[in-house]
């Protein structure tokens, strides 16, 4: 059978059919984004979900080689927000019409699980109709835990390769691929709506470990799944490396799609910043998320996980109506509901 019908079909492919699709892009993938195209419109109609992304702080302990707020690059400056300035992005946002918050940030060993806590309880109580989503790495148990009792109804944790060899070819020997997908597995287990996801084309990646990432998904059945290309940043050991194109990264998100027809899929920024109209393209290819930056206008600059990060302007609110106007020209519309995962009861 032609793999594309039976991914569509069984939702259930062997790791070397999953390769055998990824080698097989250039003959599938007109087909794979018209179907998957179809598969998000079943699902979602018009409507693509708004995440305000609130990039709160941008020290890390970790130092990722790709990534350009690891530990070593001394030439980010760092910031943190306090709960005050969080507020008013929250504020902002919900002025704005989103109703999902993504807290996203560095591996920042200053803010404890109290601090944290602090936050998701001042968010839930100002905004108790809201979803909040925490993005902020590895973290054991029992922070989870509290996290999720305070309030945090989601976590994005990307694995960023389900091949251990290949994760460590991406990370020092501090990280742990068997720790990452434990938290994955945790945090699944305690009851958030889980997000995971990978780079296209990063360094050292193949068609086999994309078909593990793929298997991966496959398996774990995650709610949510963040996929954009790699962006080399200048300032890390990656910095001269190619990037992913936008090519496979359309053809990875309607596979994915077609995996989880209603998975929840955002067209990322990386992906808008490698092409003007990247998450236009996502979106025709499958995504059905965009997470516009909710970041106070003068940090902006300052997170960068690659070079040329678009959504670095001045005015606080651009971005909500420019997806707003690049939505509507694809013939959709921004969704101001939480967009919860199908299915899933609101606390
Ligand atoms: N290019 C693209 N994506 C990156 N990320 C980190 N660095 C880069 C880069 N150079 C992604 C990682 C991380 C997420 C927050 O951003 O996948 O999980
Ligand atoms: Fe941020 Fe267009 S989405 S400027």
């Amino acid at each position: 059978m032609h793999l594309l019908e039976k991914l569509e079909q069984n939702r259930n492919l062997t790791l070397e059919e999953w390769q055998a699709l990824i080698q097989k892009q250039s003959e599938y993938q007109k087909e794979a984004e018209k179907r998957a195209n179809i598969l998000r419109e079943q699902n979602f109609g018009n409507r693509i979900y708004v995440r305000g992304l609130i990039e709160f702080t941008n020290y890390c302990k970790n130092d990722c080689y790709y990534c350009g707020i690891r530990k070593s690059n001394q030439n980010a400056e760092r910031y943190r927000l306090s709960t005050e300035q969080i507020l008013e992005c929250t504020d902002t946002g919900y002025e704005l019409g989103f109703r999902t918050f993504v807290l996203q940030g560095g591996e920042d060993v200053w803010y404890t699980d109290e601090r944290i806590l602090e936050l998701v309880h001042a968010i839930r109580e100002r905004h108790p109709d809201c979803a909040i989503t925490l993005s902020l790495g590895e973290r054991n148990r029992d922070s989870y835990e509290a996290f999720f009792k305070a309030g945090a109804d989601r976590y994005l944790l990307r694995h960023e390769t389900a091949d251990k060899e290949h994760y460590e070819k991406l990370h020092p020997k501090e990280m742990s691929f068997e720790h990452r997908m434990e938290c994955l597995r945790t945090l699944k287990d305690i009851g958030y709506q889980v997000g995971c996801g990978f780079m296209v084309g990063s360094p050292y990646q193949t068609t086999q470990t994309l078909a593990e990432d793929l298997f991966f998904i496959q398996e774990l059945q995650p709610h949510m799944v963040g996929i954009g290309p790699f962006v080399p940043h200048h300032e890390t050991p990656f910095g001269k490396e190619a990037g992913g194109t936008v090519e496979q990264t359309l053809y990875l998100l309607s596979l994915i799609r077609m995996l989880k027809p209603d998975v929840l899929l955002p067209a990322t920024t990386a992906l808008g910043t490698i092409d003007p109209l990247g998450r236009e393209k996502g979106v025709q290819a499958g995504a059905n998320v965009v997470m516009p930056n909710l970041s106070p206008t003068n940090v902006r600059k300052k997170y960068e996980l690659y070079d040329n990060k678009i959504c670095t302007g001045d005015e606080a609110a651009e971005c909500r109506y420019c997806l707003n106007r690049r939505m509507e020209t694809i013939g959709c519309e921004l969704a101001t509901d939480r967009g919860d995962a199908p299915g899933w009861e609101h606390r």
